[in-house]
C-alpha cells in the first residue's frame, strides 16, 4: 500500500450493535445516522430499524444501496426544496422530519399538490438552528385536522454527541416525556413516536475512562422510567460506527528537531479527526503494525504531509522502535473520523477504503481518488 487507508469491518459493526441492543432492551429501535460512516451502511442495514439521512448525497448513496425508502427518515436542518419535491414524488414510505416552519409549509403544500400521506417527526430545537419550538409543535398539533394528508408520528430531539452525562439524558427525557404528556392532555394527540438522538460516548484516547455499559443500562432505566411510552427510536452515529474503523497510515520521514523526535507520515490531519483533539494534544489509540508487543522506547510527535504546522496527529507518544516504512494503525476510526477533515486542503489523494466482510476478506469499495483535478480551474459546464 503506498498511501494511508482506512478498513470498516462489517463484523465488528454487527456484533456492536448487537451488544447496544442487548444493553438497550428490545423495544428500543435504533435509527443509523449515515453521517458517520456511509460505507458500513450495507453491513448496518439488517440490524436497524432505520437510516437517518441527512443531504440528498446521503440519500443517493442509501438509494445506489438499496435501501427500502420505509428505512429512511430524511433529517437535516436545510432540505433542498427541488429534492424534497423529487422524493415525496417518487417514493414512498419515508420519514421527514421538520426542522422549521418553512420546511412544514413546503411538506404540508407538497403533501397537498400530490395527494401523497407523509410521514412527519417534528423536531424539537435545543436552543439552536435545529428544530422548531415547542410553541410551534403545540400549534401543528393543534391544527393538525387541517393537514389531511400530514400525519405526524411524533418528536425527534437531538442534543449533541458524546455525551457523558446520564443526568443531561435523563433531564432531557423527562422534558421530552412532559412535553408528550402535555400534547396528549390538551390537544388529544397521542405521538405514536419519539426519535432521540442520545449522542452516546466513544472513548478515543488513552487513559479515558468510560463505563459505557453503566451509562446505557442507566439510560435504558431512563426510558423505562417515562408516563408516555410512545416507539422509542434512538438515532446513533459514532456509538454504532467508531469501533470498526481502522485508519493506517505510513510512516515516510523521521527526523530530531531541536530535541523533539518527528514522525512524518503520508496522512494527516485531513484524512483523521478525532472529536476533541487539539493540535494533537491527547493520544488517540494507535500501534505500530507488527510491534504491537514491543516496548516502547522513545516518544514521538506524529505529523501529517500537510503544508500546516498544525497537521499533528498526536504529541510525545511512546512509541517502540520505529522508522521509515513502518505502517501506524490508529483505531476506533469508524466513524466522522474519515469524513469531517479538510480533503481538498493541498490537493492531496482522498484515502483508499477497504470494507472487512463477515467471512474476514478485504474488499476495495473505494480507489484512492485524486483531487488535484477539483482544485484545477477549468471551465465548467454544468
Ligand atoms: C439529528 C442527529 N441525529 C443523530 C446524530 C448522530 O450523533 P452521534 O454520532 O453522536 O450518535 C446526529 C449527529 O450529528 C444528528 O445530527
Amino acid at each position: 500500500m503506498d498511501t494511508a487507508f482506512y478498513t470498516f469491518d462489517l463484523g465488528r459493526v454487527r456484533q456492536r450493535v448487537g451488544y447496544l441492543r442487548q444493553l438497550l432492551g428490545a423495544e428500543v429501535s435504533l435509527a443509523y445516522a449515515v453521517k458517520a460512516n456511509t460505507f458500513i451502511i450495507g453491513g448496518v442495514l439488517p440490524y436497524v430499524e432505520r437510516l437517518e439521512v441527512c443531504s440528498p448525497g446521503e440519500a443517493a448513496i442509501c438509494e445506489q444501496l438499496g435501501v427500502p425508502p420505509e428505512k429512511m427518515v430524511i433529517s437535516g436542518v436545510y432540505k433542498t426544496p427541488g429534492f424534497i419535491e423529487a422524493s415525496v414524488l417518487s417514493t414512498q414510505g419515508r420519514i421527514y422530519t421538520v426542522e422549521s416552519m418553512t420546511q412544514f409549509d413546503l411538506l404540508r403544500n407538497l403533501s397537498d399538490k400530490y395527494q401523497k400521506r407523509l410521514l412527519l417527526l417534528l423536531r424539537l430545537t435545543n436552543d439552536s438552528q435545529f428544530g422548531i419550538n415547542e410553541e410551534e409543535i403545540r400549534r401543528i398539533i393543534a391544527d393538525r385536522d387541517k393537514y389531511p394528508y400530514l400525519h405526524i408520528l411524533g418528536i425527534q430531539f437531538f442534543s449533541g454527541t458524546q455525551k457523558t452525562s446520564l443526568k443531561k439524558l435523563a433531564r432531557e427525557i423527562r422534558q421530552l416525556d412532559g412535553l408528550l404528556l402535555a400534547l396528549e392532555e390538551e390537544y388529544g394527540y397521542r405521538a405514536e413516536e419519539l426519535e432521540y438522538g442520545t449522542g452516546f460516548p466513544v472513548s478515543y484516547y488513552d487513559g479515558e475512562s468510560l463505563d459505557e455499559e453503566a451509562l446505557i443500562t442507566g439510560f435504558r432505566e431512563v426510558l423505562e422510567g417515562m408516563t408516555r411510552r410512545p416507539k422509542i427510536t434512538l438515532e446513533l452515529g459514532r456509538s454504532i460506527a467508531a469501533c470498526c474503523g481502522k485508519y493506517y497510515t505510513h510512516v515516510v520521514d523521521k527526523k530530531r528537531n531541536k530535541g523533539q523526535n518527528y514522525l512524518l507520515v503520508d496522512g494527516g490531519m485531513h484524512q483523521l479527526v478525532y472529536f476533541g483533539q487539539y493540535m494533537g494534544m491527547k493520544h488517540p489509540i494507535l500501534s505500530v503494525c507488527g510491534k504491537e508487543t514491543a516496548p516502547s522506547t522513545d516518544s514521538w510527535n506524529i505529523c501529517g504531509s500537510l503544508c500546516s504546522m498544525n497537521d499533528i496527529l498526536a504529541k510525545q507518544v511512546p512509541l517502540p522502535e520505529v522508522g521509515i516504512g513502518d505502517t501506524l494503525c490508529f483505531e476506533n476510526a469508524g466513524a466522522y473520523c474519515m469524513t469531517e477533515g479538510m480533503a481538498l486542503f493541498l490537493s492531496r489523494e482522498i484515502p483508499a477504503v477497504y470494507l472487512i466482510t463477515e467471512d474476514g476478506s478485504q474488499v476495495l469499495v473505494r480507489a484512492p481518488f485524486e483531487t488535484a483535478r477539483l482544485n484545477t480551474p477549468r471551465e465548467a459546464a454544468r
